[in-house]
């Protein structure tokens, strides 16, 4: 079989953006408010982004001509209900114009209903952590199912429910409630939001088991609330899948965190429609941790191991544990060398290819992302774009990697081995 062959027809190509990291002047957000705190530990605040609330029809546009069949964006909760129970129904007709553009491009929009912002007044309410989240978050996806569900493609409930799980592994966040006054950032968000420290919980950064089962809740009570609505489109919710490897004398601890931070979540979304894999890269642990690449490895710009073989096994994974479709919502490479952005995409795909080849329900691939955009706390600096933004002008250019990938999809694959 060749490759041209494997991909099934109706396989989805294309790109993804989160709606924080390019649309600018998210101002209602938990995200805008943390950019701005004394002891901020966001490198540079968000701004005007890419500016893709105003330009999307050129972005879209320009995704289409490339050959993309998709194209997977957030909408922002903090935009649509900037205040608890006041919902805009001028917002939401933006999106539905960003939905119609799709739509008149041929593009299936892939909609994240929760891509890790959220209102500055859920935060204020306990956020995360708070039981009455669930239902505040169906009560919005109800909202925007009524008014976009018969435009959707497919829905993720929850980006990377299971992000914080994978950074406390790396030693990153996951601060116990009762500590999180002691870090300068939490301190002054719990001052700015008027609540006690310990209740300040943002999507990313919530580790408790506590945050654990409201988002699970969350991604229940949004499934329900979106399947009530208009349209009939898969929904799922997607995950941060790290292929998580053992070092030298690791095996114990490396099996412990595959089961906490991939298991445990892909065992809780069987029954879904599909499961949205979002893979960069591998994390490696020797007994007592995390271990660093390897002296001499090539790495990318946020520092980790150049490593596309990744996606073949959380792929593999996803599909064993959770049994359900998979669709890969994010894969990509921060770098600034566009020749290794190709390098690193072929790979990944032939791991798809050999995915699909063993009888893997594989439905799409989609590159993150489409432009190079507001990374989180690392802010401008790392670039995964397929297309170019230049900061003052904000004129977009294809990188010569979004025309290469851009004619695979095209052909819906065959030309990958060209
Ligand atoms: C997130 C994106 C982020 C990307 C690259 C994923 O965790 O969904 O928002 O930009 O990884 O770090």
């Amino acid at each position: 079989m060749t490759a041209a062959n494997i991909f099934p027809k109706g396989f989805l190509w294309g790109a993804a953006t989160a709606a924080h990291q390019v649309e600018g002047n998210n101002v209602n957000s938990d995200g805008w408010l943390l950019e701005h705190l004394p002891g901020t530990i966001f490198a540079e605040p968000s701004g005007d982004a890419c500016d893709h609330y105003h330009r999307y029809p050129q972005d879209i546009g320009l995704l289409a001509e490339l050959g993309f069949n998709t194209y997977r964006f957030s909408i922002e909760w903090a935009r649509i209900e900037p205040e608890e129970g006041e919902f805009s129904r001028a917002i939401l007709e933006h999106y539905r114009r960003v939905l119609t553009t799709c739509r008149e491009h041929g593009l299936t929009p892939v909609v994240t209903f929760h891509h890790f912002t959220s209102p500055r007044w859920l935060i204020a309410a306990g956020g995360w952590e708070d039981e009455q989240t669930p239902g505040r978050f169906a009560r919005y996806c109800e909202r925007v199912t009524q008014h976009l569900g018969d435009l959707i493609g497919a829905a993720c409930t929850l980006n990377e429910a299971n992000l914080p799980a994978l950074l406390a592994t790396m030693g990153i966040g996951g601060e116990p409630a009762e500590q999180r006054g002691q870090v300068p950032m939490w301190a002054a968000a719990a001052r700015a939001l008027g609540i006690a420290p310990e209740r300040v919980a943002p999507f990313q950064f919530t580790t408790s088991a506590k945050g654990f089962e409201v988002k699970l809740a969350a991604h229940r009570t949004a499934m329900a609330a979106i399947k009530a609505g208009p349209g009939n489109f898969p929904v799922g919710m997607t995950l941060a899948n790290a292929d998580i490897q053992a070092g030298p004398g690791g095996e114990a601890r490396a099996a412990a965190v595959r089961r906490e931070v991939n298991e445990v979540y892909l065992e809780a979304v069987r029954g879904d429609d599909f499961v949205g894999i979002q893979t960069y890269g591998r994390t490696r642990f020797g007994p007592d941790g995390m271990l660093q690449p390897d002296e001499g490895v090539e790495l990318n710009m946020m520092g980790e191991e150049f490593y596309p073989e990744g996606l073949e096994a959380t792929i593999r994974q996803a599909a064993a544990v959770a049994g359900i479709p998979v669709l890969v919502t994010e894969n990509g490479l921060a770098t600034s060398d566009d020749t290794r952005r190709i390098a690193y995409v072929q790979r990944a795909l032939r791991g798809v290819t050999s995915c699909l080849r063993d009888g893997i329900d594989v439905r799409g691939y989609i590159y993150w992302t489409a432009l190079d955009n507001f990374e989180w706390v690392f802010g401008y600096r790392p670039t995964f774009g397929l297309i170019a933004v230049d900061r003052a002008t904000q004129e977009r250019t294809a990188k010569p990697s979004a025309r290469w990938l851009g004619n695979i999809a095209r052909s819906n694959g065959a030309s990958l081995e060209g």
